[in-house]
């Protein structure tokens, strides 16, 4: 991840647990420009990709507006809905300060907004991929409960050495989740939606495999955080997903003590096998890297 906006200690100007003010005077225009560009952009791309729970959300916190939302105004009906508030961090914060943030039900998002030249990519997430990618599913009640356990879940694996375990369910789930519809798959990972390439790319290239959701399978499961992924995970529902999380880790974590990763790009017979891709896209790339 980009190393700017990494720090170990809170930067001066930041409280104990790392929030900062969001300064939303201070966006320029050119901020607020990007934001509506990429806005609009997503807006076409979505409707019929991104999951029901994900477009209700975007139009209960009325997130379109003229710009870079302001945090105060889009928190009061955040709250109401779910609880939960957005607080302005610096960059990447350290592991456990994040963790905290989320069992406390609150989301830290950065508050810097990418260069109009790096629309269509950036390594490390800005107001736009922490805001229009993640807070529009903090609507949805069960959601909501899954993130704020997710938090709590993560104090626990940090305690256990299982970090890198529990990294994956983030990253297959909260960031690159897709969800089994009646109309078909739906996106609702936040590194998805607020993506324009990936969000079709996601859905309809024939080179990812689509693989049902096992949270032991997804466990063992390495990612990419450079390009778009070799496999995603597909939900039945919210519901499901947060049952399936809601057991005690501790048997599971003993177990991925004595089994192997599974090599990103591989299925196995145990799979529910939604596409099985061709890999096209990643050898390609691959083979321009070699
Ligand atoms: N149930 C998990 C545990 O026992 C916590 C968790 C819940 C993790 C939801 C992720 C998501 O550690
Ligand atoms: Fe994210």
């Amino acid at each position: 991840m980009g190393l700017d906006h990494v720090f170990t200690e809170p930067p001066p100007e930041a409280a104990a647990d790392w929030t900062v003010p969001q300064r939303w005077a201070d966006y320029s225009a050119a901020d607020h420009r990007t934001w509506v560009t990429l806005y609009e952009r997503q807006a076409r791309v979505l409707p019929g990709r991104a999951c029901d729970a994900f477009l209700r959300g975007l139009e209960a916190l009325d997130l379109h507006g003229g710009g870079v939302p302001d945090f105060e105004r889009m928190n009061e009906k955040l709250f109401a809905l779910t609880g939960w508030r957005v607080v302005a961090v610096p960059g990447l914060v350290p592991d456990e300060v994040f963790f905290d943030h989320l069992a406390h039900r609150r989301f830290p998002a950065g508050r810097f907004i990418r260069r109009e030249d790096q629309l269509d990519y950036l390594q490390e997430p800005d107001v736009f991929h922490d805001v229009f990618g993640h807070v529009p599913m903090l609507t949805d009640p069960t959601f909501a409960d899954y993130m704020q356990a997710y938090g709590e879940g993560g104090l626990r694996a940090l305690g256990l050495g299982r970090l890198h375990n529990l990294a994956r369910l983030y990253w297959y789930t909260v960031e690159f989740g897709l969800m089994r519809t009646a109309e078909g798959l739906r996106i609702y990972g936040a590194g998805i939606v607020s993506s324009k390439a990936e969000s079709i790319f996601s859905l309809e290239d024939p080179s990812p495999n689509r693989i049902g959701f096992d949270l032991e399978r997804v466990m063992r499961t390495p990612y990419r955080i450079d390009d778009f992924q070799q496999a995603y995970f597909v939900i039945p529902s919210l519901q499901a997903l947060l049952d399936a999380t809601l057991l005690d880790f501790g048997a599971l974590y003993a177990r991925l003590d004595a089994e192997a990763d599974i090599p990103i790009d591989a299925l196995t017979r145990a799979d529910e096998v939604f596409t099985r891709g061709t890999q096209a896209y990643a050898r390609e790339k691959a083979g321009h890297a070699a």
